[in-house]
């Protein structure tokens, strides 16, 4: 069983676009969507129903709570472009969920808020706090948020990052994890744990953007689209 797990996909459907069509040549069996669906890019109706329509499983992240919570005034544009059925659909997704793969058991979330925010080079501790919450012990964490997609491993388990679809830091490409394993298995089983790198026409993403002159922080996502450079 072959799934791709993806996240921060912040209505840059340029980018999702040429995302599907590499999962769909890679023959994946299902995806499943960790956070971030929109904010930040200026295509936020299709890039929701994108995930809507093809991910089986989904978490919210720290933008699909806030803007389809309406918690901040400033997120007006993205009200006006998703409409009260998308935001309620952000505003309810679970914070978390958990799946077998290949007899690890995943605790799979965005990062914000359920955690604070993890990159490759945070520390151990704040990483054996998410394999631990509440009592429970998982033996792998797979997550987003970071905008950086990574492996590691760890005493307390695999820590697994998506990176990010439409809004990528480091390389300005779209990427996604691929686990291929036995899904629901709870018995050790061999997988592999892939990072999909996947070119796309950053220029035309951009240029959508520069277009929208009422996009908030329009400058910064244009200089993040073309550069893979932080810009706000
Ligand atoms: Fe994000």
């Amino acid at each position: 069983m072959k799934i791709a797990l993806i996240g921060d996909l912040h209505g840059n459907y340029v980018a999702t676009q040429a995302l599907e069509a590499e999962l769909r040549r890679h023959q994946v069996d299902d995806i499943y969507f960790l956070g971030d669906a929109v904010g930040k890019g200026p295509q936020n109706a299709e890039t929701c129903d994108w995930v809507m329509k093809h991910c089986s499983l989904c978490v919210g992240g720290n933008w699909d709570y806030g803007i389809g919570g309406k918690e901040f005034p400033e997120d007006g544009y993205f009200w006006n472009q998703l409409g009260p059925e998308r935001m309620e659909w952000l505003r309810t997704l679970p914070p978390e969920r958990d799946v077998w793969i290949s007899g690890v058991h995943f605790r799979l979330f965005h990062g914000r808020p359920v955690t604070p925010l993890i990159s490759a080079q945070t520390d151990k501790e704040v990483f054996t706090q998410a394999f631990r919450p509440n009592g429970e012990v998982y033996t792998g964490i797979i997550f987003a948020d970071s905008h950086r997609p990574f492996v590691r491993t760890l005493n307390d388990g695999y820590a697994l990052n998506t990176g990010s679809v439409g809004n990528s830091l480091g390389v300005p490409r779209a990427h996604a994890l691929i686990i291929d394993g036995e899904l629901g298995c709870q018995t050790d089983a061999p997988m592999t744990m892939t990072i999909l790198s996947v070119p796309y026409d950053n220029e035309a993403a951009a240029e959508l953007a520069r277009q929208d002159v009422n996009l908030p922080h329009r400058e910064s996502f244009i200089t993040e689209v073309l550069t893979g450079v932080y810009a706000r």
